[in-house]
């Protein structure tokens, strides 16, 4: 009995030590992928300052930095606010732009920005302008420069390690625009054509580069930090409940159920543990996905949210068995078992490819990408162990199984005095038993 208790403990211990060692890769790998942010660098530091401009901070996206001063001024008595502004981003290419705006209407996005755009060709001259971003504008209308009264002194201030940096003052008339709330846009684009920029990649970052910034106060969230949390949160929650619990609980079933080891019922119930906390863990997760997605007017990862649909209907229809599965006298239970393992394996290959591309869109780095893999090579290696074991202790007792069948044989021919017996039943294929 003793023994017992000591080996639940141990299996507890396992299990929570397992726990906290995700908890604090999960906590990590949160504050790496959330947003850029922070100080500005000592070069884009410098050029600020050389501008009288007191505030500076790094923008979540792009690499791009932001410094900026105001004041405030009457004129024809209407109240309105002159901000300096410095904006700078590195190109990847040779040729590209880079743009920073704002916007007047409700929310910080792309249509209705008023924007300066500075284009580097590839013969390493540029132009800047100022451009009003419209719809016509996403629908991949050439975007044209205009004139926009807001920007005056635009100019480029210099390029410092492939950084490009403009300047420009802005007078922003008080009832358009509220300093404390600024709708403020930036964007980088790697092509351009006759002088026009080119429409700029749409990945994560590219659609993400919008903020609402009080201009008043240099610390504090920007607008978009609670998103990346919530998309930190989602991608957590994705990887232990799908990514992580199921496909223990799938081991768990595997190699606890009949054999190599025949743990019943523990297996049933560390199976169904398993997979039901997996699958409430995943399904808050794949509800933050989806609240996302749907809170993102502008663009939808297509793929990733397929999958992630088919993930969860495949799973709920799993976990149906809960409760829907054929007893196991059934004639049919045969076929049951079959359709149940076979979901099982096709969705942990869904829930695996999924993983790997929402990662791909997060674009949180190498962290994400390689505490999963860590984590699947751990999983990878318990499987693998106890695939190999199942074959040795299978072969084992096969050749015991045999050597018995010999000496069986044997005893009967040299035993003639015995009367005969009935023919004795082969030793069965024994697997290890589990302490319950
Ligand atoms: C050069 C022409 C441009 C084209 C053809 C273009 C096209 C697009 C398209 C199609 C989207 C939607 C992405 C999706 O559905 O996944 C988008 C989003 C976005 N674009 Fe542009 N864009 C252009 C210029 C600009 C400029 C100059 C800025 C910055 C001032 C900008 C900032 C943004 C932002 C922040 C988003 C994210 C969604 C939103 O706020 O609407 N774009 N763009
Ligand atoms: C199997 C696991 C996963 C499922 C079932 C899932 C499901 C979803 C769904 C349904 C959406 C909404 C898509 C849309 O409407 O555009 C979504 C969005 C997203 N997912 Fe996942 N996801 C999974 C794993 C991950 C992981 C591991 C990450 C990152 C580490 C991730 C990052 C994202 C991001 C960044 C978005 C976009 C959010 C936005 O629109 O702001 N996902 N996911």
């Amino acid at each position: 009995m003793a023994a017992v208790g000591e080996a639940k403990k141990k299996r507890k211990m396992g299990c929570s030590g397992r726990v906290a060692l995700i908890i604090l890769t999960v906590g990590w790998m949160v504050r790496v992928s959330n947003g850029e942010g922070g100080e500005c660098s000592e070069e884009f530091m410098k050029l600020v300052e050389k501008k009288n401009m007191p505030e500076c901070k790094r923008l979540r996206t792009l690499g791009a930095q932001f410094g900026w001063r105001y004041e405030y001024s009457v004129r024809n008595k209407s109240m309105r606010t002159v901000v300096d502004i410095m904006f700078g981003a590195p190109l990847k290419f040779q040729e590209g732009w880079i743009a920073w705006g704002v916007n007047p209407g409700k929310r910080a996005e792309m249509v209705g920005t008023r924007a300066m755009v500075f284009l580097k060709r590839r013969n390493g001259t540029w132009r800047i302008d100022t451009y009003n971003v419209t719809k016509e504008t996403r629908n991949r209308c050439i975007l044209l420069p205009s004139n926009i009264t807001l920007f005056s002194n635009v100019s480029i201030q210099a390029e410092v390690s492939n950084m490009y940096t403009m300047y420009a003052r802005l007078t922003l008339p008080s009832d358009s625009y509220n300093i404390s709330k600024l709708n403020h846009v930036w964007q980088v684009g790697d092509a351009i054509e006759e002088d026009h920029p080119l429409s700029h990649p749409t990945t994560l970052r590219n659609v993400d580069s919008t903020e609402v910034i009080d201009l008043t106060r240099t610390k504090g969230p920007g607008t978009g930090q609670y998103r990346s949390y919530l998309r930190s949160v989602h991608g957590v929650l994705n990887i232990i409940g799908w990514g992580t619990l199921l496909p223990i609980g799938i081991i768990i079933a595997r190699y606890f159920r009949v054999f190599p080891f025949k743990c019943d019922p523990m297996w049933f119930y560390l199976h169904i543990g398993c997979q039901l906390t997996g699958f409430l863990v995943g399904t808050t997760g794949w509800a933050i996905g989806l609240s996302l997605g749907h809170s993102s007017r502008y663009y939808t990862f297509q793929a990733h949210r397929t999958y992630g649909i088919l993930i969860f209907t495949f799973s709920t229809v799993q976990m149906l068995a809960f409760r829907l599965k054929p007893k196991e006298t059934d004639d049919y239970r045969k076929y049951w078992n079959m359709y149940h393992h076979f979901l099982g394996y096709g969705l942990l290959a869904i829930i695996f490819l999924n993983i790997f591309k929402g990662i791909n869109i997060l674009e949180g780095g190498d962290a994400w990408k390689w505490g999963y893999i860590a984590n699947l090579a751990l999983l990878g290696a318990i499987a693998f162990g106890l695939e190999v074991f199942t074959w040795i202790h299978f072969i084992a007792q096969k050749q015991k199984q045999k050597q018995k069948q010999k000496e069986d044989e044997k005893t009967k021919h040299t035993d003639t005095s015995e009367p005969q017996t009935k023919h004795k039943p082969l030793h069965s294929i024994q697997p290890i038993r589990c302490l319950n």
